[in-house]
């Protein structure tokens, strides 16, 4: 981008830079100063940017978006609230039940439930009341796992610099500098689908350990997913060691299943965290689970305290339960299942045609690419695809008119919208991507 082919970018950039730090309201949202986004208007499966230019989006917003950008029936369930009730009053609506009663019925490990305003909000909710049940510090994490940005969720393994071949685990570190090293106290982390990772920390601190915290599908390390056996493992040690499974749904809850990950393992949680999916991009989240465990959400002294002045708003709940309604009525996921495949098929025929050995892990409503032989089954498998590779070929998609955040860790996501896609243009798009993506290789 540069000012005579972005002009309007450009110059947006250029104002916001001297308004904010990085120039952008989120720092990824930041893609340096020749690729930064700024977006004029979004519709169905497109967005449209400040030069106009229109892209078809598989990044959707990092996930929210499963029916597609401004539906109407979710935009006229929110107009109808705030024009004719309002926002937010302080006080409890009869949105809240009927939202809670729509989902337990998508969601059989849901008995009860709150909201929040971000799946940040949302995980440490679910955190704190795990902590609360079990009286217990610890938390055990999965290595590319990301469970939003609040200081202890903001410990990562610092793959960049990790030596595969060192048969040392990747070092833990920060996301940068404000956070705490207090803050990693009571964090264990353990690469995906490791039996022996998972026993080691239970034998080292398990009658401290208050809960194992996954993505079922790592939702932000190319939908890489636990096996099966390692649900069953994960639930059968918190079972038999009086720990409890939080399963963060944010990406793959009302995506990849009407119930979830949850209903593709066949495995109940003990907590759940949702965000994303149940708005349609507006702003809402929730927590919630076994009843008896969220009964420690009271203001006994020894209760757990949850709320906040935006908590179960109307805007956020007219649109859960718009969106809800029609996931749960209609065959959304049926459709974003099928469209999904499709596009694997036509990327995977490109990938062929270039002789780029190539693996896609996940649902095809939340899909991961990756370059090389193997599904990685965790994060340090990811090191061994070709990234690189995959980076460059979304940066030639990107110029030429399909969004993806150029990074194999960020899913493809899929929406009902997307059913409108011409798979041949899609097809023509990432053969030329990828043909230049060769070319500058060598
Ligand atoms: C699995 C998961 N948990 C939590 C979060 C944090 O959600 P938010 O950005 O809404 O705070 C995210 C965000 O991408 C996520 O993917």
């Amino acid at each position: 981008m540069s000012e005579s082919s972005k002009p309007n970018t450009y110059r947006l950039l250029q104002q916001s830079h001297t308004n904010m730090p990085m120039g952008v309201a989120d720092s990824y949202r930041y893609w340096g100063e020749n690729n930064t986004v700024f977006i004029k208007s979004c519709e169905g499966c497109t967005i449209t940017d400040a030069d106009d230019q229109k892209y078809v989006d598989f990044r959707l917003a990092y996930g929210p978006i499963i029916l597609g950008y401004r539906d109407t029936r979710i935009d006229q369930a929110v107009i109808k609230v705030i024009t004719e009730r309002g926002t937010i009053s302080g006080f409890s609506t009869d949105l809240d039940s009927e939202v809670v009663e729509l989902v337990r019925q998508m969601c059989p490990n849901i008995e009860k439930m709150r909201f929040a305003n971000s799946g940040t909000e949302a995980v440490l909710g679910a955190v704190r009341t795990a902590r609360g049940y079990t009286s217990r510090n610890k938390i055990v994490l999965v290595e590319g796992g990301f469970h939003g940005l609040y200081d202890e969720m903001m410990w990562k393994p610092d793959m960049d610099n990790w030596d595969a071949g060192s048969g040392l685990a990747p070092e833990i570190r920060s996301f940068g500098a404000g956070i705490p090293e207090a803050s990693r106290k009571h964090l264990e982390t353990v690469p995906l689908n490791s039996f022996e990772a998972i026993d080691a920390v239970f034998a080292k601190v398990g009658d401290d350990i208050a809960a194992i915290l996954i993505e079922p599908i790592l939702g932000n390390c190319g939908s890489i997913a636990s096996s099966q056996e390692y649900m069953q493992k994960l639930r059968d040690m918190c079972d038999a060691n009086g720990s409890l499974l939080i399963m963060d749904e944010v990406k793959s809850g009302f995506r990849v299943a009407k119930g979830g990950a949850q209903e593709l393992y066949g495995i109940k949680a003990d907590l759940t965290t949702y965000a994303k999916a149940m708005g349609n991009g507006y702003p809402v989240a929730a927590f919630g689970g076994r009843a008896d465990v969220m009964a420690v959400i009271n203001l006994d002294k020894n209760g757990v305290t949850h709320g906040g002045t935006y908590t179960a708003n109307m805007i956020a709940l007219s649109a859960a339960k718009a969106t809800l309604t029609i996931l749960n009525e209609t065959n959304v996921f049926e459709t974003i299942n099928k469209v999904g495949a499709d596009i694997q098929q036509v990327l995977s025929r490109v990938f062929t045609k270039h002789g780029i050995a190539h693996k896609f892990a996940g649902p095809n409503s939340m899909f991961g690419i990756h370059f090389g032989n193997i599904v990685p089954t965790n994060y340090r498998d990811w090191k061994q695809t070709n990234s690189t590779l995959y980076t460059e070929f979304a940066m030639n998609l990107i110029k030429h008119g399909v969004m993806l955040e150029p990074d194999s860790r960020e899913p493809w996501f899929i929406c009902e919208s997307h059913r409108s896609v011409d798979l041949a243009w899609l097809e023509e798009i990432a053969e030329r991507a990828m043909a230049e993506a060769i070319a500058t290789k060598q």
